[in-house]
């Protein structure tokens, strides 16, 4: 069969498929080129290309796992984030593009610094803390997270990128040394700020495959783990240190309010990414 028509058949099966979010216009069309070119090796065919069977039918195997919901790089193993590959196993919240433009305000922050020291919260797959590290080598980098299958696919992620960062275990700060306080420079998290009773909303995508407790913190308003880093991340920060925090759109005019009413300084939400939408508030450390 034609590399044209496996993508053509394999496209009207995702499009047709009720647990996939069709919010993007061709997502599906691209999802399927995407998933040929992973069964190929890694390059796309050309449309005209004749596909050997066996590789058809693994093709045919795996656009049928994404209709069931399951992300794409759930079924590839690993995806890419501000150009570095990432290793991802299911347990563990897969990288988004979006959070490339949070990871983008603390390397902007931290480059012009003589030790910068950077510290990730709920770093999940160790996703800012490591493209922090590419980009910004000199920089110390820290991640933690409560999920140890999270710290453990963080340090495997470390050496798969080559890589220096040091990741811990524990609830918010608690897995962070002592010696950290007041010389943080830029703390960037990017919570589950999903509200719990908001969950049944998700697209099954996500909320059938990325574990709860990466999604919601279990407060009524998503703003719980929101409101702990504020309070707790002041004594982390040094002088000119920055708190960074991913949000969604909606979300924001209250995470902004958040780090006002927690003293912050010089709080601005900014827009970015590539649909331009309010994702990172950001603001100084409390006098
Ligand atoms: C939305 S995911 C973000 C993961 C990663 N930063 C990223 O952007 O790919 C939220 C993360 O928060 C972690 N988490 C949830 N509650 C936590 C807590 N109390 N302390 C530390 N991490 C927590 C979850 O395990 C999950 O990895």
């Amino acid at each position: 069969m034609r590399a044209r028509a496996l993508v053509a058949e394999a496209t009207n099966t995702l499009k047709a498929s009720p647990s996939i979010d069709h919010w993007q216009k061709s997502r599906e069309r691209y999802e399927a080129r995407d998933l040929l070119a992973f069964v190929m090796g890694g390059a796309e065919p050309e449309p005209d290309a004749k596909i050997p069977r066996v590789r058809a039918e693994r093709f045919r195997g795996l656009v049928a796992r994404r209709a069931t919901g399951e992300p794409i790089p759930y079924i590839k193993g690993h995806t890419e984030f501000r150009g570095i590959e990432m290793l991802v196993t299911p347990g563990v919240f897969v990288p988004r593009d979006s959070s490339e433009f949070l990871a983008e305000q603390a390397v902007r922050r931290l480059r012009g610094r003589k030790a910068p020291v950077h510290v990730d919260l709920a770093t999940g797959a160790g996703t800012i803390a490591l493209a922090v590290a590419n980009e910004v080598p000199k920089a110390d980098v820290y991640g933690t997270d409560l999920s140890g299958d999270a710290i453990r696919l963080a340090r495997k992620n470390a050496r798969h990128v080559g890589v220096r960062a040091t990741f811990r275990t524990g609830d918010l700060f608690g897995g962070l040394p002592g010696k950290l306080k007041g010389r943080v420079d830029v703390i960037t998290v990017h919570p589950p700020y999903v509200a719990e009773h908001e969950i049944v909303d998700l697209p099954d995508e996500i909320k059938e495959w990325e574990p709860v407790h990466t999604l919601t913190d279990n407060s009524g308003d998503g703003l719980g783990f929101v409101r702990r880093t504020i309070e707790e991340a002041p004594a982390w920060l040094s002088k000119k240190g920055w708190l960074l925090m991913e949000t969604d759109p909606d979300r924001a005019r209250d995470v902004k309010r958040e780090f006002v009413v927690g003293g912050f300084r010089d709080v601005e939400s900014t827009k970015g990414g590539e649909l331009k939408v309010t994702r990172v508030v950001v603001g100084r450390r409390p006098r």
